[in-house]
C-alpha cells in the first residue's frame, strides 16, 4: 500500500479516521517491530475512541499481528516435523506459511491461528470441529485439510499448499483489474465442481467463497481454500455486535448470512455470484459506503453498467453472465439458482 504513515507515529494528516483506516491496513502488512507497532497502535486508538467503537474494536483485533505474539521466522521448526519457509500472507485469523513436512518430505500449509483465537476456548472447539468435518473433503478443486495442531507453540491448521496465486493476486495484475469471461470460465467450472461436490456429498457450505480463498496452481487448476473455517472465527472480537463490515471481508456475504441465519447453499450460490461479479468488473456487488443496507435494499447494476461506471469504453459480458449472477445475487434465497452446477449450466460452462 506504501502508506507513509505506517511505519511512524502519526502526523496530523493521519488522525482522520479514514486515515486511520488505511494506516491499520498497512500497518498490518508492513509492521516493522514490535515497539514502533505497539506505539503505533497506542495512538490509534486513543484517536480512535475519540472517533468511533467500530475503529477501536478494529485495532484491538489487529494486536495479534505483532511480532511479539507471533514470534515466527523462516528456517524455524515448529510442532516438531515442520521447517518454516516463507510466509504464503496472512488474513482475518493469522499468518499462513508455507512449511516442509520432514516426515513426508513435501511441501505444507500451516494457517497458524492468532493469539486472540487460540486463547478463545468457545472459538478454537468451533474450529478444530469445524476442522474435523472439513477432513473428509476430498475433491481435486478443494485444498486438502491435514490437521489441527495445538501444542503451547501455538495452534494451526495444516493444509495442501497449492503452488500459485489467488485469483484476487491474479486479479489485481490485471490491465483494469478484471478479467473477461472465457478467461474465467475454467476457474468457475472448476468452483461449481467442488461446491456442488461439497453441498451434495458433504453436506458442507464454504461460508467464504471470495477471489483471495480461490487459489489458481501453476497448472492452471482452481483449488479452494478454507473450507470449514467458520466466517465467525475471523470476524475479530467485536463485530457480532455491529453490522458495519471489517475492512472489506464481507462483501460477498449473502443477506442472510449477515443476519445471522444458519448455513445454506443459498449463502454460497451469493457468494459464488458476488466472486464472478468482482472478477468480470474489478470490484464485488458492494463496496463502498452502508454495505448491510444496500445489501437488503439494492439492487446492484448490471456488470455491464459498472464497467461503464469504472470508465470501461467496451465492456464485454455475455447476457447470460448477466442474467446468472444476478440471479444469483438475488436477496430472497429461494430465487437464486438451486445449486452450484446450476449455475454451471446456466453460464454453459458444462453440460446440463
Ligand atoms: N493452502 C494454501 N496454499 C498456498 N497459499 C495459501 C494457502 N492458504 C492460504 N494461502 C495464501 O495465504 C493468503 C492468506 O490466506 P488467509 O486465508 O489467511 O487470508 P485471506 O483469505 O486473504 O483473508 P481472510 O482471512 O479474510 O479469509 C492467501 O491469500 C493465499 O495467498
Ligand atoms: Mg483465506
Amino acid at each position: 500500500m506504501g502508506d507513509k504513515c505506517s511505519t511512524e507515529a502519526p502526523t496530523a494528516d493521519c488522525l482522520r479516521p479514514h486515515r486511520i483506516v488505511l494506516v491499520l491496513e498497512s500497518y498490518r502488512k508492513t509492521r516493522t517491530s514490535a515497539k514502533s507497532c505497539a506505539d503505533i497502535r497506542d495512538h490509534l486508538k486513543k484517536i480512535a475512541a475519540r472517533k468511533t467503537p467500530l475503529l477501536l474494536s478494529c485495532i484491538n483485533s489487529m494486536a495479534h499481528f505483532d511480532k511479539t505474539e507471533n514470534p515466527l521466522t523462516a528456517g524455524q521448526r515448529v510442532f516438531e516435523r515442520y521447517y518454516l519457509k516463507r510466509t504464503l500472507g496472512e488474513g482475518g485469523m493469522g499468518v499462513v506459511w508455507l512449511a516442509h513436512d520432514r516426515v513426508l518430505d513435501q511441501p505444507i500449509a500451516l494457517k497458524f491461528l492468532a493469539p486472540h483465537l487460540v486463547d478463545d476456548r468457545k472459538e478454537l472447539d468451533r474450529l478444530k470441529s469445524e476442522t474435523r468435518r472439513s477432513l473428509k473433503l476430498a475433491h481435486p478443486n478443494i485444498v486438502r485439510i491435514h490437521d489441527f495442531i495445538q501444542t503451547p507453540q501455538g495452534a494451526a491448521v495444516a493444509m495442501e499448499y497449492v503452488d500459485g496465486w489467488s485469483l484476487w493476486s491474479l486479479k489485481v495484475d490485471k490491465p483494469g483489474q478484471f478479467f473477461g469471461s472465457e478467461e474465467i470460465a475454467p476457474w468457475i467450472r472448476d468452483l461449481c465442481s467442488a461446491l456442488q461436490y461439497a453441498h451434495t456429498e458433504a453436506g458442507l457450505v464454504h461460508r467464504d467463497v471470495k477471489p483471495s480463498n480461490l487459489i489458481i496452481n501453476s497448472r492452471g487448476q482452481l483449488k479452494i481454500t478454507d473450507f470449514g473455517l467458520s466466517r465467525e472465527l475471523q470476524r475479530g472480537p467485536a463485530h457480532s455486535a455491529s453490522h458495519a463490515p471489517v475492512v472489506g471481508t464481507d462483501w460477498y456475504m449473502s443477506p442472510q448470512q449477515w443476519t445471522g441465519d444458519p448455513p445454506a447453499v443459498s449463502d454460497d450460490i451469493y457468494s459464488l455470484g458476488a466472486t464472478i461479479y468482482e472478477l468480470l468488473t474489478g470490484k464485488p456487488p458492494f463496496y463502498d459506503g452502508d454495505i448491510f443496507a444496500q445489501l437488503h435494499e439494492v439492487i446492484p447494476p448490471s456488470m455491464t453498467e459498472r464497467l461503464f461506471e469504472l470508465g470501461v469504453n467496451d465492456p464485454n459480458i455475455p447476457l447470460i453472465w448477466e442474467e446468472t449472477i444476478a440471479a444469483c445475487l438475488e436477496k430472497d434465497a429461494s430465487r437464486r439458482p438451486v445449486s452450484a452446477r446450476d449455475v454451471a449450466a446456466r453460464l454453459g460452462i458444462i453440460t446440463p
